[in-house]
Protein backbone atom coordinates (compact mmCIF):
# COMPACT_ATOMS: atom_id res chain seq x y z
CA UNK A 1 0.00 0.00 0.00
CA UNK A 2 1.51 3.33 -1.03
CA UNK A 3 1.27 6.20 1.28
CA UNK A 4 0.35 8.93 -0.92
CA UNK A 5 0.54 11.39 1.85
CA UNK A 6 4.06 10.97 3.14
CA UNK A 7 5.22 11.00 -0.52
CA UNK A 8 3.41 14.27 -1.05
CA UNK A 9 4.58 15.77 2.83
CA UNK A 10 8.22 15.36 1.46
CA UNK A 11 8.09 16.67 -1.72
CA UNK A 12 6.64 19.86 -0.66
CA UNK A 13 9.00 19.89 2.14
CA UNK A 14 11.67 19.20 -0.89
CA UNK A 15 10.20 22.39 -2.65
CA UNK A 16 11.15 24.57 -0.17
CA UNK A 17 14.77 24.07 -0.96
CA UNK A 18 13.76 25.02 -4.71
CA UNK A 19 16.29 27.44 -6.34
CA UNK A 20 14.63 29.73 -8.90
CA UNK A 21 15.63 32.91 -9.07
CA UNK A 22 14.72 32.89 -12.56
CA UNK A 23 10.83 31.47 -12.58
CA UNK A 24 10.16 32.09 -9.08
CA UNK A 25 8.26 28.47 -9.76
CA UNK A 26 8.92 25.99 -6.69
CA UNK A 27 9.07 22.25 -7.80
CA UNK A 28 9.28 19.56 -5.19
CA UNK A 29 9.17 15.49 -5.87
CA UNK A 30 9.51 12.65 -3.71
CA UNK A 31 10.37 8.89 -5.31
CA UNK A 32 9.36 6.08 -3.88
CA UNK A 33 12.16 2.85 -4.89
CA UNK A 34 11.19 -0.62 -5.19
CA UNK A 35 13.51 -0.95 -2.45
CA UNK A 36 11.30 1.17 -0.43
CA UNK A 37 13.31 4.17 0.81
CA UNK A 38 12.13 7.54 -0.33
CA UNK A 39 14.51 10.17 -2.31
CA UNK A 40 13.62 13.72 -2.79
CA UNK A 41 14.03 16.54 -5.16
CA UNK A 42 13.46 20.05 -6.18
CA UNK A 43 14.54 22.10 -8.85
CA UNK A 44 17.28 24.57 -9.49
CA UNK A 45 18.05 26.74 -11.92
CA UNK A 46 20.64 28.33 -13.70
CA UNK A 47 21.64 32.09 -15.10
CA UNK A 48 21.88 30.16 -18.33
CA UNK A 49 18.27 28.28 -18.48
CA UNK A 50 18.39 25.83 -20.12
CA UNK A 51 20.09 24.25 -18.05
CA UNK A 52 17.32 24.15 -15.37
CA UNK A 53 16.88 21.01 -13.72
CA UNK A 54 13.58 19.67 -12.56
CA UNK A 55 12.85 18.66 -9.07
CA UNK A 56 11.86 15.24 -10.33
CA UNK A 57 14.81 14.63 -12.67
CA UNK A 58 16.80 15.64 -9.31
CA UNK A 59 14.95 13.39 -7.58
CA UNK A 60 15.46 10.32 -9.62
CA UNK A 61 18.86 11.00 -9.97
CA UNK A 62 19.62 10.64 -6.33
CA UNK A 63 17.52 7.41 -6.50
CA UNK A 64 19.96 6.06 -9.43
CA UNK A 65 23.01 7.38 -7.27
CA UNK A 66 21.75 5.41 -4.56
CA UNK A 67 21.35 2.43 -6.59
CA UNK A 68 18.11 2.24 -7.52
CA UNK A 69 16.33 1.37 -10.70
CA UNK A 70 12.60 1.13 -10.15
CA UNK A 71 10.20 4.06 -9.36
CA UNK A 72 7.27 3.01 -7.29
CA UNK A 73 5.74 5.91 -7.19
CA UNK A 74 6.62 9.50 -7.68
CA UNK A 75 4.79 12.63 -6.40
CA UNK A 76 5.24 16.11 -7.55
CA UNK A 77 4.42 19.10 -5.74
CA UNK A 78 4.46 23.34 -6.71
CA UNK A 79 3.11 26.04 -4.40
CA UNK A 80 2.81 27.70 -7.49
CA UNK A 81 0.37 25.42 -9.36
CA UNK A 82 -2.15 22.93 -8.43
CA UNK A 83 -1.95 19.51 -10.02
CA UNK A 84 1.64 20.51 -11.43
CA UNK A 85 2.01 16.95 -13.73
CA UNK A 86 5.87 16.42 -15.03
CA UNK A 87 7.00 18.46 -17.90
CA UNK A 88 7.12 15.83 -20.99
CA UNK A 89 11.34 15.34 -20.92
CA UNK A 90 10.84 14.09 -17.08
CA UNK A 91 7.81 11.47 -18.15
CA UNK A 92 10.13 9.77 -20.23
CA UNK A 93 12.65 9.90 -17.68
CA UNK A 94 10.34 8.37 -15.14
CA UNK A 95 9.28 6.09 -17.88
CA UNK A 96 12.89 5.21 -18.14
CA UNK A 97 12.73 3.45 -14.70
CA UNK A 98 9.29 2.28 -14.45
CA UNK A 99 8.51 0.07 -12.30
CA UNK A 100 6.89 -3.80 -13.93
CA UNK A 101 3.78 -3.60 -11.86
CA UNK A 102 3.19 -0.02 -12.82
CA UNK A 103 4.60 3.56 -11.34
CA UNK A 104 2.15 5.70 -10.32
CA UNK A 105 2.12 9.61 -10.47
CA UNK A 106 0.65 11.60 -7.67
CA UNK A 107 -0.24 15.26 -7.50
CA UNK A 108 -2.50 17.31 -5.99
CA UNK A 109 -5.06 19.71 -6.37
CA UNK A 110 -7.07 22.00 -3.66
CA UNK A 111 -6.61 18.94 -0.99
CA UNK A 112 -7.34 16.72 -3.66
CA UNK A 113 -4.54 13.43 -4.36
CA UNK A 114 -4.54 13.28 -8.07
CA UNK A 115 -2.97 9.06 -9.19
CA UNK A 116 -2.21 8.70 -12.66
CA UNK A 117 0.35 6.02 -14.25
CA UNK A 118 3.55 6.92 -16.14
CA UNK A 119 1.63 4.85 -19.44
CA UNK A 120 -1.17 7.50 -18.89
CA UNK A 121 1.16 10.65 -18.92
CA UNK A 122 3.31 9.24 -21.79
CA UNK A 123 1.81 6.68 -23.52
CA UNK A 124 4.13 4.92 -26.17
CA UNK A 125 6.83 6.06 -24.18
CA UNK A 126 10.40 5.58 -26.17
CA UNK A 127 12.36 2.59 -24.90
CA UNK A 128 15.33 0.57 -26.51
N1 LIG B 1 9.67 22.42 -13.34
C1 LIG B 1 9.83 21.33 -12.56
O1 LIG B 1 10.75 21.27 -11.72
N2 LIG B 1 8.97 20.29 -12.69
C2 LIG B 1 7.85 20.33 -13.47
O2 LIG B 1 7.09 19.37 -13.49
C3 LIG B 1 7.57 21.51 -14.29
C4 LIG B 1 8.67 22.52 -14.36
C5 LIG B 1 10.56 23.57 -13.13
C6 LIG B 1 11.53 23.90 -14.21
C7 LIG B 1 11.78 25.38 -13.96
O3 LIG B 1 12.76 25.51 -12.94
C8 LIG B 1 10.46 25.88 -13.41
O4 LIG B 1 9.77 24.73 -12.95
C9 LIG B 1 9.61 26.63 -14.41
O5 LIG B 1 9.45 25.92 -15.58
Amino acid sequence: MIDYEILLKKAKEAAENAYTPYSKFKVGACVLGANGNMYTGCNFENASYGLSICAERNAIGTAVASGERRIIAIAIYSPNMGNCTPCGACRQVIYEFRSDNGTIVITEENGNIIVHTIEELLPEGFIL
